[in-house]
């Protein structure tokens, strides 16, 4: 049996086999799904998409979709099915995913395309104020004069959701490494809200719903302050997180002692899982019920490293025709 023939509920029927593709549960934990593309398909891929560049799915938006549709049509239609409900799924809602032989920051471009192919494919990337585009890069070195951690690399930038300052809904999150020089540490940390075993106790308490203030420091492009709960809960009645440490604005003494308690509790799980994200690869995860960080990295003179990022919403719909017809 496949990893994901365990999805339960469905939206879309499961595909028999996947073709041109493999999944497999990753060794940290049976909640994060490998996903390896053949060299096959990587190569099919990036010769069909050839004729246009980057630049042409930014001003484009609609070719953001059809770069998805030539990635699932070269996999016979059964990624998208794999990718949809694999990141709806509560069990598991996460993903690493690798196209073999994409792994040099020189094929930097095809990487965005390729990302952009699978994050189509489950729904649309939102805008991303820090770039003006669909999707950022950027460069994190041994030195940094920023205004928050995203690129400070020698400590451990702590669990959190995506999209907690925008008035934007931020389902999933998207996070590729297109270079690494002289690194040491640097691992993904992500952890599931229903193995953090103090959610319910914080889930329930008072403090959980209540309106808090959020505000992103300049880098970010974001004027205006956003009001939400840290806490929500989803159609079935299962906690969602719309939290960071670094953005939330306590109004008073017992909002601020009850979220250092709550950063406390997360860091401290014993449950956090620990990725490395090979160059090339990418972490697609549920943002509702996933939180995301990073551990701290050795400093060394030369070091180097390149991300990207892409944040959406989930959307779909029950395809009108068969294909083939
Ligand atoms: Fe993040």
């Amino acid at each position: 049996m496949n990893a994901f023939t365990k999805i339960e509920n469905p939206v879309m029927p499961l595909p028999l086999e996947t073709r041109g593709f493999t999944v497999e549960p990753a060794q940290q934990s049976p909640r994060v799904l490998e996903v390896k593309f053949a060299r096959k398909t990587v190569e099919a891929f990036v010769k069909a998409v050839g004729e246009w560049p980057v630049q042409a799915l930014e001003y484009k938006s609609f070719l953001r979709f059809r770069v998805g549709q030539v990635l699932d049509d070269l996999c016979e239609g059964t990624l998208r099915p794999v990718l949809l409900n694999t990141i709806l799924d509560r069990g598991t809602g996460a993903m690493l995913i690798t196209p073999e032989g994409l792994d040099d920051v020189s094929q930097a471009e095809d990487m965005v395309k390729f990302t952009t192919a699978c994050a189509h494919l489950i729904g649309r990337s939102n805008y991303d104020a820090m770039s003006g585009q669909y999707y950022a890069r950027f460069v994190v070195v041994n030195t940094d004069n920023s205004d928050s951690y995203l690129r400070q690399p020698h400590r451990v930038m702590e669990l959190h959701n995506d999209g907690t300052f925008v008035n934007q809904i931020t389902d999933y999150v998207l996070m590729l490494k297109i270079d690494e020089k002289n690194m040491e540490g640097g691992n993904s940390l992500l952890l599931h809200l229903d193995d953090w075993a103090q959610c319910d106790e914080f889930y329930r308490h008072p403090l959980a719903r209540r309106e808090m203030r959020w505000t992103a420091p300049p880098s970010k492009k974001v004027t205006e302050d956003v009001f939400h709960s840290v806490f929500d809960t989803d159609s079935e009645g299962r906690p969602t997180m719309r939290y960071i440490d670094q953005f939330v604005q306590p109004e008073n003494f017992e909002e601020g002692i009850w979220l250092n308690a709550l950063s406390e509790s997360l860091e401290g799980s014993p449950q956090k899982l620990s990725i490395p994200v090979p160059v090339g690869s990418f972490l697609l995860i549920n943002n509702l019920f996933w939180l995301h960080g990073r551990d701290r990295f050795i400093p060394h003179e030369g070091l180097r490293r390149e991300l990207m990022r892409q944040r959406g919403y989930i959307s779909f719909q029950k395809p009108l025709y068969q294909r083939g017809q």
